[in-house]
């Protein structure tokens, strides 16, 4: 991994913001990711509002800030395509499999990706890893369950740890799984998703990233799936 100091890393983010402007269509409604990367999305958005239609959400602090740079946010029900999703993530792979969920926005930006159909990953290259895992893995539950989906967890081989002091947009907590090494990114996810009381866990692996824009120190380089 290149060294990369905290500096350099949001000079990263911006370039990487800046590029994914190439990949949105004239007349589109853009998704929209959260997290700090997304958020630098978000200000080159605002820079060519007049040529798209708007945005939908992955959560209310993107909303806000779209809605402050004058983007128009659509709810995503009354959208009948989102051509392009732009996010950042917590970790990728060279399967260009993630961990995202770092700000705890991993149920409703599974969603929009789900919808999307272009996932562009916008990060900084020290998310680039050989195996996910180094980062907690956000587990979203069910207030009630929260200790099965503990001990069920435990079993899988992580160590959950519960985030203290946060509620997910939609009511919810957060689970941080340590210690995991993981090296069937699809398997784990599909795992994890049959765990009564689990909403959403932040493995984006089943649905993925299409392309990859990765800011290093001499570039941004663009890796497909
Ligand atoms: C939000 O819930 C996350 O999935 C973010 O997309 C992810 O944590 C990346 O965030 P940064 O761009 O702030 O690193």
């Amino acid at each position: 991994m290149p060294d990369v100091n905290s500096m350099d890393q949001n000079q990263l983010k911006k370039a990487v913001a800046r590029a994914a402007i190439a990949h949105i269509p004239h007349d589109c409604i853009v998704g929209v990711g959260t997290g700090s990367t997304a958020n630098y999305f978000i200000d080159e958005l605002a820079a060519i509002k007049g040529r798209i239609e708007g945005a939908v959400a992955s959560s209310e602090a993107s909303a806000a800030r779209l809605k402050r740079a004058g983007i128009r946010v659509f709810d995503l029900n009354v959208v009948s395509e989102v051509p392009v999703y732009v996010d950042g993530a917590d970790e990728i792979d060279r399967q260009l499999h993630m961990i995202k969920g770092g700000g705890g926005a991993l149920t409703r930006e599974k969603i929009v990706a789900a919808v999307a159909q272009k996932f562009v990953c916008i990060a900084d290259a020290t998310k680039l890893k050989d195996v996910l895992g180094a980062f907690p893995l956000p587990v979203e539950v069910i207030p009630m369950a929260r200790s099965h989906v503990g001990r069920e967890l435990l079993r899988l081989g992580g160590r959950p740890a519960l985030r203290q002091g946060f509620t997910t947009d939609n009511g919810n907590l957060i689970l941080d799984v340590h210690g995991l090494s993981i090296a069937d990114p699809v398997g784990l996810e599909s795992a994890i998703d049959q765990i009564v009381g689990v909403v959403t866990n932040g493995l984006f692996a089943r649905r993925g990233a299409d392309v990859l824009l990765l800011g290093a120190p001499d570039g941004v380089q663009t890796i497909v799936r």
